[in-house]
């Protein structure tokens, strides 16, 4: 049977082997997907002794998808962009490839939840590998200005300069964000630790679509925050997961899944719902 793995440290909570086993199920096809958690130091060796055995495709995460970027035989345009790989798929004649599919995943799931991306005014926070994997996918959409507001401002500046290729990309204090922003997606890891990125409460209004990249049973600190500001759709990164995942699997077996039913049942699994 063909092998799939995901491969982080931490990794035992990881969601993926639960939904890659719905979709797999869900287009009946023949699979196995499990975990591993290689030491920080020992992930180059491990990726390479499961490709040797056989294995078929991996996703990596934290904190290995820099790494996997170095490690592949050759890269798609978008993780080249995003300067990671969280997708590998051996292909028929032997290359390992690698791929990015989380800005993919986040532009489906804001399409899922009915936002708008073309004509419209995108806040990005924060200036890490998130942000990075996300713009290239929300610049294909053409947005009339995604600008991109970080604690460390010349990180801000750095990424929109990498980016302003693609699209109106511009870096911007947080303290002087002005105008309306149609949507706020928050690429900062500020809510792990239950704190806020200082963006001024003036900022939400009740037509903004307001999307954590994180999640968890209950609403993040960032997404209560804008609620109690007047924001009436807020998005977490559950739908997230669940389409970059789809995106993988696309990648590897040619198929795609459905994402809704999985998405109901990963809450069920959580105790969202
Ligand atoms: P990731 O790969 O998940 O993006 P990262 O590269 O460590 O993780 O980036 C985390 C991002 O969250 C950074 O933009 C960070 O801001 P700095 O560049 O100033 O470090 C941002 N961040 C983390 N904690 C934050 C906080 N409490 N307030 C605002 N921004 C925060």
């Amino acid at each position: 049977m063909d092998r799939y793995l995901v491969f982080g440290h931490p990794v035992r909570h990881s969601k993926s082997p639960f939904i890659h086993t719905l979709f797999a199920r869900q287009t009946q096809q023949e699979l196995k997907y499990g975990l591993a958690e290689p030491a920080v130091d020992e992930f180059a060796q491990a990726l390479r002794t499961f490709f040797d055995q056989g294995g078929k495709g991996c996703n990596v995460t934290v904190p290995f998808k820099e790494q996997a970027f170095t490690l592949v035989d050759r890269l798609s345009p978008r993780a080249k962009r995003a300067g990671a790989v969280n997708t590998i798929k051996l292909t028929d004649d032997g290359v390992l490839l690698g791929d990015n599919t989380d800005g993919a995943g986040l532009v489906a799931d804001l399409k899922s939840h009915g936002v708008t991306l073309a004509d419209s005014r995108i806040l990005l926070l924060g200036a890490g590998g998130a942000a990075r994997g996300a713009l290239a996918p929300l610049l294909a959409e053409l947005p009339s200005e995604l600008v991109i507001a970080n604690r460390t401002h010349t990180k801000a500046q750095q990424l929109a300069a990498e980016f302003h290729d693609l699209g109106p990309v511009t870096a911007q204090i947080y303290e002087q964000l002005a105008g309306s922003f149609d949507l706020v997606i928050n690429s900062t890891s500020a809510s792990l630790q239950g704190a806020l990125p200082p963006l001024a409460p003036a900022l939400i209004h009740t037509d903004i679509a307001i999307y954590d990249m994180m999640y968890g049973a209950s609403d993040t600190a960032f997404i209560s925050w804008a609620k109690q500001h007047g924001a009436r759709q807020t998005m977490d990164g559950l739908g997230m997961l669940v389409e970059q995942a789809a995106e993988a699997f696309t990648v590897w077996r040619g198929i795609r899944p459905g994402t809704k039913q999985v998405l109901r049942e990963l809450k069920r699994n959580l105790g969202v719902i």
